[in-house]
């Protein structure tokens, strides 16, 4: 057997779907069939991907765009050869994982590159697997130096499903998990004078996503994050900015807080945390980045009291190290900035199109939101969208909402060729409600 055939389409899709549903997540294999897309991704590479098969089975592999990107895993693509490369070269110089509670070469060069890029003095970086792991890690530090319990979170925002970052979060994915601490609380995202009053003496940390993506890819007004800093450096509350999707380069600029909302809008936070774009779509990595004055408070006293086997490996670095080469270039950033213009006002045409449908377009660099008048229409125009060979999803905590985040390497013939299908699948909407 070939080693593709080994491991993509080893076994009959018809074989897999009942696997998946038998041993991983019944539920959830209902769901795709019931929407006619009870198909498996296959070959990947660049923004492209392949299914097993059609829905029928018996239909040929879809072929699909990619503009989930998975929130930013996939901004460099598919497999990026790149990428690619430099794992392989760093597994055969002899890498690993590392050990933990070891000091690392990759840890040490990864990090000096984050403070590099990063704004401010944000300097110092404790690694992780996931995101979820990253925002407990903020949250967590923010409890150390401020000895406070209290935080302050955005309605519809979204963090993860660990621990303290699950407590962030909406109800809906809460309270299945009779999850809810009394020192969490939420206010309406942009809204300054809502978060000046729930921060107070007993407030440890402020929490948002800069872009909040399943609350609806949201822009504040300018001006929001500023006074949120602001109303942080008056209480002593921590600022942790999220930035797992909209940060590394996703609006055109590095960072979405420092002037990738608004160019002349920089603001430093005392955390930032990443995950998804770090890892290049190839080995898991987030990251937690503080100023220094916060590291004493959690480890002077005890050097291993945060503890992360799997996070930070040094593989998990050196791919790292490479994305963040290729995403801080000017000529990537321009690049983004370049097609989220061509994106946006594609967007904005076919709202005018269908503005009977849609309500609104909104948006930075290569994130954007397109609100529906009805929750179902975009539902609705979400599968129709994905039979015509695009992949993007609603927002979770605003299902009127689809979210689109193409890979930041696409080129303007693919967005062209997006455009189109997008409008294809919003006119059979349409025409099927007529
Ligand atoms: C903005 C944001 N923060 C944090 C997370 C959590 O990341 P993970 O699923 O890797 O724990 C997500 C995941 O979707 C996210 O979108």
């Amino acid at each position: 057997m070939d080693n593709k055939k080994k491991y993509i389409g080893s076994l009959p899709q018809k074989e897999l779907l009942k696997l998946y549903a038998k041993h991983v997540n019944g539920p959830k294999v209902r769901f795709f069939k019931a929407a006619g897309l009870g198909v498996i991704p296959g070959e990947r590479k660049g923004i492209m991907l392949k299914t097993l098969a059609g829905p029928r089975q018996t239909d040929p592999p879809l072929e699909i765009y990619n503009c989930r990107s998975s929130g930013g895993v996939f901004n460099l693509g598919h497999c990026n050869p790149t990428i690619v490369r430099t794992l392989k070269e760093a597994l055969d110089a002899g890498l690993d994982l590392g050990d933990h509670q070891l000091l690392s070469e990759q840890r040490a060069l990864l990090g000096k590159k984050m403070a590099e890029l990063l704004p401010g003095d944000i300097s110092k970086t404790t690694f992780g697997v996931s995101g979820g792991e990253a925002i407990d890690c903020a949250i967590k530090f923010s409890r150390a130096y401020t000895k406070r319990k209290e935080c302050v979170s955005t309605i519809g925002g979204y963090h993860g499903h660990t621990g303290f970052a699950l407590a962030t979060g909406d109800p809906n994915f809460r309270d299945n998990f009779l999850w809810s601490f009394p020192e969490f609380k939420q206010v309406p995202f942009g809204d300054a004078e809502a978060m000046r009053n729930a921060v107070g003496e007993n407030t440890a940390c402020v929490i948002f996503e800069t872009i909040p993506a399943t609350a609806g890819v949201l822009l504040a007004s300018k001006g929001y994050f500023s006074e949120v800093r602001e109303i942080c450096n008056e209480t002593g509350a921590m600022m942790i900015i999220d930035e797992v999707q909209a940060g590394l380069g996703r609006t055109g600029h590095m960072w979405a807080i420092y002037g990738g909302v608004y160019p002349d809008e920089k603001v430093i936070p005392d955390f930032m945390v990443l995950s998804k774009g770090m890892s290049a779509g190839i080995y898991p990595l987030s990251t937690c980045s503080y100023k220094p004055f916060i590291e004493k408070a959690v480890f002077k006293d005890d050097p291993f009291i945060h503890i992360s086997t799997t996070g930070g490996a040094e593989l998990g670095c050196v791919v790292a190290l490479k994305m963040l080469e290729i995403q801080s270039d000017p000529k990537f950033l321009d690049h983004v900035r370049k097609m989220g213009t061509i994106f946006g006002e594609g967007l904005e045409k076919i709202k005018q199109e269908y503005s009977d449908l849609i309500k609104e377009v909104r948006g930075r660099g290569l994130m954007w939101g397109v609100e529906f008048y009805e929750e179902e229409d975009s539902l609705l125009a979400m599968i129709s969208i994905i039979k015509e060979g695009v992949l993007l999803n609603y927002c979770g905590n605003k299902k009127d909402t689809l979210i689109i985040m193409p890979p930041l390497i696409v080129e303007k013939g693919d967005l062209e060729e997006i455009l189109i299908r997008i409008s294809r699948g919003v006119l059979k909407l349409k025409n099927l409600k007529k």
